[in-house]
């Protein structure tokens, strides 16, 4: 079968996540976990794993975690790491988000972090995470949002650029809606900004793509740059973009 453009990109670039700042040290990690509160005995999802960040956070807490993807050379990496640290209730196994391959009313928790902005269908996701879901089960989400209007459209367009496989980070209020709509009542939410290194950042590009991103960064609107705060210290480029973060409840 061949490769769908997530896998092919995130095919290549697996062994990155596993050690990238952003996705191994995030501060909505620690947040996840503590505004969840996980119990010993929850079957723990976690949908699109990549590095399998979530799910190594979550498995000293409860009994089983569910560590999911499509791109195989995530799994590959997500297996070994959880025996390298010791985590034995870690399983994986492929899942598209779209067709979670569980039973219905199996999950305590379904997390899902830095991934929907793939997802062909997101409104098909939110149906499958309250079809596996306990009754009164928790879905916690974290995932890049975007300011309203052509301030979002624009960063959502520098960072297809990057990676052709970004469809589109969403707005706060767009997820509001969404969630609400798939029956997940949203009990807590908050924004956490994270500051991006530009060069690990593009670091899989070449020089010429290297400066085109950069100029995207760089000579933008003020109402961009507002958004993007891009700073530059000699060689070094960072700027901001921001996660949004929900802990919702199945009725
Ligand atoms: C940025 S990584 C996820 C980061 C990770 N959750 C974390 O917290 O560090 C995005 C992952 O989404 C996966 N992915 C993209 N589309 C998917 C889909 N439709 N179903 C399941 N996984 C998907 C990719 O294979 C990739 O591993």
């Amino acid at each position: 079968m061949s490769k769908t453009l997530v896998q092919e990109q995130f095919g290549k670039t697996a062994a990155s996540y596993l050690t990238s700042k952003p996705h191994a040290l995030g501060k909505s990690l620690e947040r996840l976990v503590t505004l969840t509160a996980p119990q010993a005995d929850w079957r723990v999802l976690d949908v699109a794993t990549g590095g399998g960040h979530v799910a190594y956070a979550f498995a000293p807490h409860v009994g089983r975690v569910w560590a999911t993807d499509i791109t195989q050379e995530m799994l590959d990496q997500v297996k070994a790491e959880a025996a390298k640290r010791g985590l034995a209730n870690v399983r994986t196994a492929y899942a598209k988000a779209e067709a979670l391959p569980f039973e219905d009313e199996t999950f305590d928790l379904v997390t899902c972090r830095i991934a929907p902005h793939h997802f062909d269908s997101i409104p098909a996701f939110l149906a499958e995470v309250h079809r596996v879901l306990k009754r009164g089960g928790l879905f916690a989400l974290v995932d890049n949002v975007v300011p309203e209007g052509s301030v979002g459209d624009y960063i959502n367009a520098f960072e297809r650029f990057r990676d052709p496989s970004h469809l589109r980070a969403w707005t706060m209020a767009e997820w509001r809606a969404a969630l609400k709509a798939a029956g997940l009542a949203v009990g807590h939410e908050e924004q956490i900004d994270k500051t991006m290194e530009f060069g690990p950042w593009a670091a899989r590009h070449d020089a010429t793509m290297l400066r085109l991103l950069r100029s995207m960064l760089t000579e933008v609107t003020p109402a961009v740059q507002a958004a993007l705060e891009p700073k530059t210290d000699g060689d070094n480029v960072t700027f901001r973009l921001c996660e949004g973060l929900f802990i919702a409840k199945r009725a």
